[in-house]
């Protein structure tokens, strides 16, 4: 099946040549290919170029079979990959969110037993069936924001038997979702009640039986910690790491959200594909990603929703370093998926340009969840997975118009979806 798109007014990210990510200066530039057409074949951009090159003609002749769908001047661009969420999750938090409000901060909430523990309860409640479509509902909505690759992690399990049963609805949402998912596995998201005085058998226990299991049922793509002040330290951290490398388990994880707490060097030395947060970062930490094949991910939903402080963002980029963008989806911290609004909170709170954050939700996005080379960009080879927007007069209205959904058609593997 082809489908060809044609009078578009610009390709957004288009790629003559894969890069793995963009770095510092980079992270300014985006190339794009205006008054162009794009041929998708069997789920793969085929081929593209510009509508008043004799290609075009030649490939309405050659091409009978395809659909032609004339975009009438608006913009393609790559569906959005958010390397960061946990979108499967049960019921909601609302009533934290009331009492923040009130003046209780998001770690006082923890430690009477709300928040992540909350979370914990409510999905030891509800059963599998339940719980996979109240995230499946998530997928199609972040679906028609233009997402079209994401991570889902466990962590609202807390013992084996619910972290497998988070586990084994992301496997069943990558079976019967078009979005790309990578799965990892986060038994070490928070402590539980009773292992509070004693947190390491609790470390034991996420050591000795939760990965060895996750791992027979080769359930998870990737493993995370919630390296953080008040949750794991870097030394049950780097246990953690150890183990999971035996299983063939990278690492990508919860850093310096909260302090300055050793995540980020934490994960550098264990091969982190990505460190997340990042909100604490200082010159040692940029010195030891610099030096690493570690993308530093960015959650800004997170400390927009908590009221915490901003990453040092031009500082890192100025220091050469890639950035990527995520949403964090989940019912305590950011509960919303939509990467548009992150875009526009990387530019309005984080001093991002258009180009840079689009660089984050794409390309560099991609390479945190190991997809640079199928997603990202739009370059021959590579997975259909575009969208096309609404009328717009170019590319910096999309962070701009910061509440509207300006997605018109999403097409993933090649399909288009309602
Ligand atoms: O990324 N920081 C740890 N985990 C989530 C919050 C999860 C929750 O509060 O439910 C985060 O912000
Ligand atoms: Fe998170």
């Amino acid at each position: 099946m082809a489908l060809l798109l044609s009078n578009i007014k610009s390709i957004i990210q288009i790629e003559e040549q894969t890069r793995k990510w963009v770095a510092g200066k980079e992270m300014s530039k985006l190339n794009t290919l205006e008054n162009s057409w794009l041929l998708i074949s069997d789920g793969i951009i085929k081929d593209f170029g510009r509508m008043d090159s004799e290609d075009f003609k030649r490939l309405v002749i050659n091409q009978p079979d395809a659909d032609i769908i004339d975009v009438n001047n608006k913009l393609v661009i790559p569906a959005f990959c958010d390397p960061h969420t946990h979108l499967v999750y049960a019921g909601s938090r609302e009533k934290e969110f009331v009492n923040r409000i009130r003046g209780l901060s998001y770690e006082e909430i923890a430690r009477r037993g709300g928040g992540i523990l909350n979370s914990a309860k409510l999905l030891h409640e509800t059963s599998e069936q339940d719980l996979y479509q109240q995230s499946l509902k998530r997928i199609w909505e972040i679906i028609r924001f233009g997402t079209g690759a994401v991570e889902i992690k466990s962590g609202y399990g807390l013992n084996l038997e619910d972290e497998l049963k988070m586990l084994r609805v992301i496997r069943r949402l990558k079976e019967t979702t078009p979005v790309e998912i990578r799965s990892t596995f986060l038994g070490a998201h928070a402590i539980p009640a009773e292992y509070k005085m004693n947190p390491d058998i609790y470390v034991d226990i996420v050591i000795n039986e939760m990965i060895p299991a996750v791992s027979g049922e080769n359930l998870a793509d990737y493993i995370d910690v919630f390296c953080d002040r008040g949750f794991f330290t870097p030394k049950q951290t780097g246990r953690i790491l150890e183990q999971a490398s035996r299983y063939g388990l990278i690492p990508k994880i919860h850093a310096n959200e909260l302090d300055f707490s050793g995540g980020v060097q934490t994960g550098v030395k264990q091969g982190a594909l990505s460190v997340d947060h990042l909100e604490y970062t200082g010159d040692e930490e940029i010195g030891c990603l610099l030096d690493s094949e570690t993308m530093p991910t960015l959650l800004p939903g997170a400390s927009f929703f908590l009221g915490l402080k901003d990453p040092p963002v031009r500082k890192m980029i100025d220091a050469g370093l890639p950035l990527a963008l995520a949403s964090d989806y989940n019912p305590g911290s950011s509960p919303s998926g939509n990467m548009n609004f992150i875009m526009s909170l990387g530019c309005i709170r984080l001093k991002m340009l258009p180009e840079e954050v689009i660089n984050a939700v794409t390309i560099n996005s991609a390479y945190a969840m190991g997809l640079e080379k199928t997603h990202g960009s739009i370059a021959r080879g590579k997975v259909a997975n575009i969208f096309i927007t609404k009328e717009i007069p170019g590319y910096e209205f999309l962070p701009y118009a910061f509440g509207s959904n300006l997605v018109d058609t999403v097409i993933l593997k090649g399909e288009i979806q309602n």
